[in-house]
């Protein structure tokens, strides 16, 4: 969602005549589009900060921006109003579209301009500035009103809010006239869309009306919640073609107790039993997760409950978290807070289960013939190329720069726990 909000503010400051640079030195203009998921993103924008007062010192011109779900909740932006004062302009999530007249007010006025009222609706798309030729985001809800016991995204994006099928509509459509393959429906839980709207509809009949937009070849959404994933969508997602075989489901916990005092309305059992049938629907089906270790109170019986669920599901691709505590939220006031080291070793427990169990899948693809999307050429080697197949699987084969954009089958020769490699086809 960040990455997204990203290329909206690059689209406006592009627009405003400002051109990218690599280096911070030239910049006349600097933004930090920030996360407050977990305490290390937040410290770090301090830090970052912190390491600009020289430069704006040396550039009293340059103008240094926050935005993003940091500056929406809790105390950042009082602190960076006292303790950073070359910053010159905040705003929040719902603010982008303010951005060119914040800007101006800044320097009309040379004080420091803060703007976090909700103001940007989801239906009122801003333009952007993709990151990706062929492969794009199209959001599709904002906000979030679970009220998972550890998160403050609901406090910081505010309450669910889906945008209408029309307006998701058309930015798809215009997506295939562009040439873009691949896109990515992005919400916060998307399984509950279309709740708000005046004439409600559900996920799975949104991905059904998406599914039929020619020249889009493949769709793919995040992030489902597990609680609201029916079996309807599980439908969709087999009947409908362009609708990868690969799913990320977060399950955060293993332990039913833990998953109570997390509030995440599911058990174990109810977890497993979905992931039993979209095996039985949809055979080749990949899937990932999001994991917290050291929630508070988990104990190792706990912690072994997260590993049981790691080993029956099989992951191919794993988010792992070590809890964060976030002032505001119902977890942070719970008083058998973990230690650090104990939650660090469950970490690396866990992180060593999952590493040895993507490496056994992928050794299953060996042989195998995939489609893949070209997304470009390898960071480390420019004569390999890289892309994902269906089921979001990096692979790296030898291949000419032409075919980047394009579909192409790869046989699987080699492999570790992160990427495959193969021959083209
Ligand atoms: N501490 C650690 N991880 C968190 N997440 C959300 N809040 C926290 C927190 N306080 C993780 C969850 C979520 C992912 C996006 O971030 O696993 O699915
Ligand atoms: Fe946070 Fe839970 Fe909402 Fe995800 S579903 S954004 S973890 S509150």
């Amino acid at each position: 969602m960040n990455e997204h909000d990203s290329e909206k503010i690059a689209y406006i400051l592009e627009k405003l005549g400002y051109v990218k640079t690599d280096k911070i030195e030239n910049a006349d203009f600097i933004i930090y589009n920030t996360c407050l998921v977990r305490e290390n993103a937040e410290l770090k924008v301090y830090g970052q900060l912190g390491s600009l007062k020289p430069l704006k010192k040396e550039k009293p011109d340059m103008i240094i921006a926050v935005c993003g779900c940091m500056m929406q909740t809790g105390e950042a932006k009082e602190i960076i109003q006292e303790k950073y004062k070359h910053v010159d302009i905040i705003f929040g999530t719902k603010n982008i579209s303010s951005l060119p007249s914040l800007i101006n007010r800044h320097l009309s006025t040379g004080n420091t301009v803060v703007d976090i009222e909700d103001r940007d609706l989801i239906d009122n798309q801003i333009d952007m500035i993709r990151e990706h030729p062929f492969i794009g985001y199209v959001n599709i809800m904002t906000g979030c009103n679970n009220f998972c016991t550890y998160c403050i995204v609901p406090y910081a994006r505010g309450r669910e809010d889906s945008r209408s099928p029309e307006s998701i509509l058309d930015e798809v459509n215009d997506l295939a006239k562009k040439g873009y393959k691949e896109i990515t429906l992005l919400g916060q839980n998307v399984n509950s869309y279309g709740k708000t709207l005046s004439n409600p509809i559900s996920f799975p009949d949104l991905l059904r009306m998406i599914n039929k937009v020619e020249g889009i070849e493949r769709i793919r959404f995040l992030t489902s919640h597990p609680k609201d994933l029916s079996d309807d969508l599980i439908d969709a997602m087999a009947e409908c073609d362009k609708v990868c075989e690969n799913l990320h489901l977060p399950f955060q916990a293993g332990s039913n107790r833990i998953l109570k005092e997390m509030n995440r309305k599911y058990t174990q059992e109810d977890y497993l039993l979905l992931v039993k049938k979209l095996k039985n629907k949809i055979p080749n089906i990949t899937l990932s997760t999001d994991i917290i270790v050291g929630f508070p109170g988990e104990t190792e019986e706990d912690f072994e409950e997260t590993l049981k669920v790691v080993r029956e599901v099989e992951y191919d691709q794993g988010f792992t978290f070590i809890y964060s505590k976030r002032e505001g939220t119902k977890a942070a006031t719970m008083n058998n807070q973990v230690e650090r080291n104990i939650s660090q070793k469950r970490f690396e427990r866990l992180l060593d289960l999952m590493y040895g169990i993507f490496y056994k899948n992928n050794e299953k693809e060996l042989g195998k013939t995939l489609e893949v999307l070209v997304e470009g050429p390898s960071k480390n080697n420019d004569e390999v190329l890289t892309g994902r197949t269906r089921g979001y699987k990096l692979v790296h084969f030898k291949g000419d720069k032409s075919l980047i954009g394009k579909l192409v089958n790869v046989k699987i020769t080699g492999h570790n726990s992160f990427s495959l490699n193969g021959d083209l086809i």
